[in-house]
């Protein structure tokens, strides 16, 4: 509050932290407004154009007066057909589309929504960490304890679970994953899921796991849905998204598949709140999931490729990294010698001397200090070119490694015509957007 000012926020507001990548990204700002050209890895907005064939239906449907009205709030029938159709054919699940399926305005605002509907006061959720933020703060604004259950690998990762249920009272109420994993990269096992839902039976836990990079997969890997384990929709929920397979960040679309009364609960506090998604675009959405799988595939081409450019080059100037199979990061260790130095002030020199910007792993909780993200969102050249001017900065990095030079990249949209337009919405960052 300043001076006599009349505002007075709600207690939750003061649960909610200062903006850790605020500083970042107004250094970004500053520099770019002074025409320094920031090569920017830090937040994972994708660059790459939405598939033709959605933006082109999106075109013609916007045309049509009716989808101008209010949508259907839980999402048109034919999309959550459709949804239910890509979940049989991909992973051999069948889905009741009516009651097992409801539409999202993106996966995080189907989070968000969810846990006010699943957590209050006194309850407690278990988040696996380093975390993306929204895992943590829907929890938060809800009301509900966080407990953080470190992420390790599988064994210990469960018996972690399996300690917190037995150690809390009242035990947890819900189980939040992430696989393919922001900002780690972590996969989960088909195993690891089963077992998951073996606790939360035993335990009376519910799982939400948040698959928004369902398809940005690599090397031949492909990542398992919960919805594959039997009896997983009796005990949870998985949340998908069109904005990373398709592009299509800013649409604002996505569905939560899984336990029909979670949906249920799902649908009736969305139905407090929002009026659901703009129709054309869901429209388009079925366009996406009907027909383009090959341009998802094409887009996972061009993320490996960076993928591939980045890692090598970064090993090239002494800093040891290994490559992720899924998402859009590379999320890597502060090398020696500067590993001492907090992530924050690492990101701030990285900044400042070499004009690259990265996310500090801090910001995705105290078990991310000592690490940075690296997001796959330039094209090769720019990523070679921020490889060139780390490699300048960083001096005293342990002697190059020998690797083998990936080829080129593909096809992807100009990065920079792309920071044209996304600087414009740069002033308005909210807390949480850096985080993506
Ligand atoms: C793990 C994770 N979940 C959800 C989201 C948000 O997805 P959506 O655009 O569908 O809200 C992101 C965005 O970066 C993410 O990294």
């Amino acid at each position: 509050m300043t001076g006599d000012s009349i505002v007075r926020f709600a207690q939750r507001m003061e649960q909610l932290p200062p903006y850790l990548f605020g500083m970042i990204n107004n250094m970004r700002m500053k520099k770019r407004a002074e025409g320094d050209d920031v090569i920017d890895l830090g937040m994972g907005n994708p660059i790459d154009p939405a598939p033709d064939a959605v933006t082109r239906k999106l075109c013609e449907v916007v045309q049509d007066p009716k989808s101008h009205r209010y949508p259907v709030a839980a999402g048109l029938r034919n999309l959550r057909k459709e949804i239910a159709k890509y979940y049989e054919r991909d992973y051999g699940v069948s889905l009741d589309s009516e009651n097992e399926v409801i539409c999202t305005i993106g996966s995080k605002e189907g989070i968000s929504h969810l846990c006010l509907a699943l957590v209050g006061p006194g309850d407690t959720v278990l988040v696996p960490t380093p975390a993306f933020p929204i895992h943590v703060y829907a929890t938060i604004i809800a009301g509900g304890n966080v407990i953080r259950i470190p992420l390790a690998e599988e064994d210990v990762f469960l018996s972690r679970i399996a300690t917190m249920c037995e150690s809390l009272y009242p035990s947890p109420k819900v189980l939040i994953l992430n696989y393919p994993h922001n900002p780690t990269g972590a996969l989960a096992s088909l195993d690891l899921f089963t077992e998951v839902v073996k606790l939360a039976r035993k335990y009376r836990f519910m799982v939400i796991q948040d698959f928004a990079y369902a398809k940005v997969t690599f090397d031949g890997y492909h990542a398992p849905s919960l919805m594959q384990v039997p009896g997983a929709r009796n005990v949870g929920v998985e949340f998908g998204s069109f904005s990373k397979s398709y592009n299509m960040a800013g649409w604002r679309i996505g569905y939560c598949v899984g336990n029909r009364e979670i949906i249920q609960g799902l649908a009736k506090i969305k139905g407090y709140y929002d009026y659901g998604i703009f129709s054309a675009i869901q429209i388009a959405g079925i366009v996406a999931l009907r027909d383009c799988d090959a341009d998802v595939v094409q887009q996972v081409r061009v993320y490996q490729q960076r993928r591939d450019v980045l890692c090598h080059g970064l090993r090239r100037i002494g800093w040891p990294v290994s490559e992720p199979r899924a998402g859009m990061f590379v999320w890597t260790r502060i090398p020696p010698p500067y590993d001492s130095m907090g992530s924050m002030e690492f990101g701030i020199k990285l900044m400042e001397e070499a004009n690259v910007a990265v996310a500090p792993g801090i910001g995705f909780g105290e078990e991310g200090e000592g690490y940075l993200r690296l997001a796959l969102v330039e094209n090769v050249h720019r990523i070679r070119q921020a490889l060139r001017q780390m490699g300048k900065v960083l001096k005293g990095l342990k002697s190059p490694a020998e690797t083998v030079e990936p080829r080129e990249e593909v096809s992807t949209a100009s990065s920079s015509e792309m920071r044209d337009c996304s600087d414009g919405g740069e002033a308005q960052v909210n807390p949480m957007e850096m985080s993506r």
